[in-house]
């Protein structure tokens, strides 16, 4: 069984100085619980994250990874990159990566399969956006987000320890809207089963406006392996309010 993961994703915030502070701030009161805790910093901030946080028991990982070891891929990392700083696993196909920067299912594959080639973890983003939720297809667009997934690592028992899913439903990322526990719990049946169909197992995370008030009875629904918090990662009190909040 994996160990329930907390994920929290700063997105494009804080300075060097402010995650230092962070750092600071939280590690003296950090207890080492039976999760898997990371944190996912801008590229600025990877480097001095992964110094602050050796031996806390925290993790640092990518918002992104290329899917080429080096080469021309101006404002790309690649997977060799991130592994040489101490980065220890990547987001892939964040909704924002999805909506604002053009990644595809077919581009999300490829760095998918590039990281974990190299032994990066990755978390792997699905969710449907509200049209496609008020239009009744939310099942279909997260098994087509899954089924490249589901080709390429069907059967692999190896991938598990290595590959997360996040469920994050577009319409509940930092709007304060978060699923309710039967939409959560529907969400997370339909990926645990169509990754079943391949003999996949991994972690399936929610995201989506998780903040400590709500984090312990989303992470008692069946099927949902822990969570990826966007704005409630961002201040030290309320990341150690998560740390405890996570059953
Ligand atoms: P949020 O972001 O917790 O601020 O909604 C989650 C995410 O985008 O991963």
């Amino acid at each position: 069984m994996n160990k329930k993961i907390l994920a929290g994703n700063w997105k494009m915030n804080k300075t060097r100085a402010e995650a230092d502070a962070f750092f600071s701030e939280t590690l003296p009161h950090f207890m080492k619980q039976n999760a898997r805790w990371i944190i996912a910093p801008s590229p600025t901030l990877m480097e001095c994250s992964v110094k602050a946080v050796s031996n806390s028991g925290i993790e640092i990982f990518s918002q992104n990874c290329a899917w080429e070891n080096s080469g021309a891929f101006t404002g790309e990392m690649s997977p060799t990159q991130l592994k040489d700083i101490g980065v220890t696993g990547t987001l892939i196909a964040h909704s924002e990566r999805r909506q604002f920067f053009g990644e595809t299912d077919e581009n999300a594959l490829k760095r998918c399969q590039s990281a974990i080639k190299e032994g990066l973890h990755v978390i792997f983003c699905v969710g449907e956006n509200l049209k496609e939720r008020e239009q009744g297809i939310t099942d279909q667009v997260l098994k087509s987000q899954l089924s490249r997934l589901c080709k390429s690592f069907g059967g692999s028992k190896e991938i598990e320890s290595l590959l997360s899913i996040a469920y994050e439903p577009v319409w509940a990322i930092g709007t304060g809207l978060t699923a309710n526990s039967q939409q959560i719990a529907d969400a997370h049946s339909v990926i645990f089963e169509e990754l079943q169909t391949v003999n996949l197992r991994p972690s399936i995370l929610y995201g989506g406006s998780v903040n400590p008030q709500n984090l312990g009875e989303i992470s008692r629904i069946q099927n949902v392996g822990g969570a990826l918090v966007g704005g409630a990662s961002l201040k030290a009190p309320s990341y150690l309010d998560l740390s405890s909040a996570l059953q």
